[in-house]
């Protein structure tokens, strides 16, 4: 493990990574990432010059998480705009490169409108609409994350009055899927700030490690106290006492509340109903699209099957590792399923958490309210 790790014991406050930016000229106009599949061993920069290369690294992960999909789709149109490639076509393939995250259409879709409602201007107009417009996603959802994580507190005291929480989180939910401090992440930062978090015990998420590589980066850079745990081993955690709620965060909210995140979340939400532990969501609104009626109605991504059947590290193997580059531990020719994420039905979900406000109990009504207020609405 290189020094960049060690600083888990400097107990940082403030969990300020740049996981995306927009390099103006001359170095640009680029959309520079923290090439996610790299961490936690390596802070290794990836600069997109084009949108192939920005559609390539969310297929591999390179960026990734729901909110900061959203800011890479825009800022994807924008860069499409800016050096004179073709939008429409841009647009397209961006909002296709993952199919599960909801952002990541309605990030794009927001910078192309305001690329065409710009046309009267010509090209130079359109392109600085489309620019200012994928600011405008980062720049709120910086705001919609600290929002989270003050609503996420609030409701934390009134779940769990004494504090001396035990949190368990799945998946990556901090600053590196947001432009500010995450979603469900944000609100344990906020418990810890405020000397509330006991413990957050971090799943380490197969097959592609983003807790045990990423949360973990995350929650050492903040100073919480943490535990990393095998997915497998969160039962006998519930059954030991030793979880007081669970938080993660959401790739889409289809109308009906149900939630599709991280493979491995719904286990944990039957886990935590059985154990009467409150399972909470923390979502901006733009992760809720009701357009989707319900859960079943959410394509989940299936990924490739070397995911699971071999251990490939790309920090160890290269960015992007194929088929065949990892270690196998499975025989060869194996079958995996490898969806990419689950969906956990409302009524498993003690509350929702958005920017917006708080839904819980979870219903269709109690959610389309809380969009119908939120500024994107
Ligand atoms: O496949 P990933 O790493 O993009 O999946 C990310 C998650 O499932 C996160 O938990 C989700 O995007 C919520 S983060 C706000």
């Amino acid at each position: 493990m290189g020094d960049q790790y060690e600083v888990s014991e400097a107990g940082v406050e403030a969990l300020t990574i740049p996981a995306l930016r927009w390099q103006e000229p001359p170095e640009g106009p680029v959309v520079v990432l923290l090439d996610q599949t790299r961490l936690p061993v390596e802070e290794v920069e990836l600069v997109c010059t084009d949108v192939p290369a920005l559609v390539q690294a969310i297929r591999t992960l390179a960026v990734r998480g729901a909110p900061l999909l959203g800011i890479a789709g825009a800022y994807g149109v924008a860069l499409a705009a800016v050096r004179g490639f073709d939008v429409e076509e841009a647009a397209e393939a961006l909002a296709q490169a993952r199919p599960t995250a909801v952002n990541l259409g309605w990030g794009v879709r927001r910078a192309a409108a305001a690329y065409r409602a710009a046309a009267a201007g010509g090209p130079d107009a359109q392109a600085a609409a489309a620019l200012a417009e994928a600011r405008a996603v980062h720049d709120e959802d910086i705001e919609a994350s600290a929002r989270m994580a003050a609503h996420g507190l609030e409701l934390l005291g009134e779940l769990l009055p004494g504090g001396g929480h035990r949190i368990l989180t799945h998946c990556n939910s901090g600053a590196l899927v947001s432009g500010g401090e995450g979603t469900a992440l944000a609100v344990a930062l906020a418990a810890h700030r405020a000397g509330e978090l006991r413990r957050l015990w971090v799943d380490e998420t197969r097959p592609l490690l983003q807790g045990a590589r990423l949360t973990a980066y995350e929650a050492a850079r903040t100073g919480m106290a943490y535990t990393v745990l095998p997915d497998g081993a969160a039962g006998s955690l519930f059954a030991g006492g030793e979880v007081d709620a669970v938080l993660i965060g959401a790739d889409r909210i289809a109308a009906d509340g149900s939630v599709a995140n991280k493979v491995g979340s719904y286990p944990l939400a039957v886990l935590a109903r059985y154990h009467h532990v409150p399972f909470v969501v923390v979502a901006p609104t733009s992760t809720v699209d009701l357009e989707t009626e319900e859960g079943s109605d959410i394509e989940v991504e299936q990924r490739p099957g070397h995911e699971v059947t071999e251990f490939s590290l790309p920090y160890a193997q290269g960015p992007g590792a194929e088929a065949g580059t990892g270690i196998p531990v499975a025989p060869l020719g194996a079958q995996a399923y490898n969806p990419a994420f689950d969906v956990t039905p409302a009524e498993l979900v003690t509350a929702i958490v958005t920017e917006a406000g708080v839904v819980s109990p979870v219903t269709r009504n109690g959610l389309a309210e809380v969009c119908s207020t939120s500024r994107w609405s």
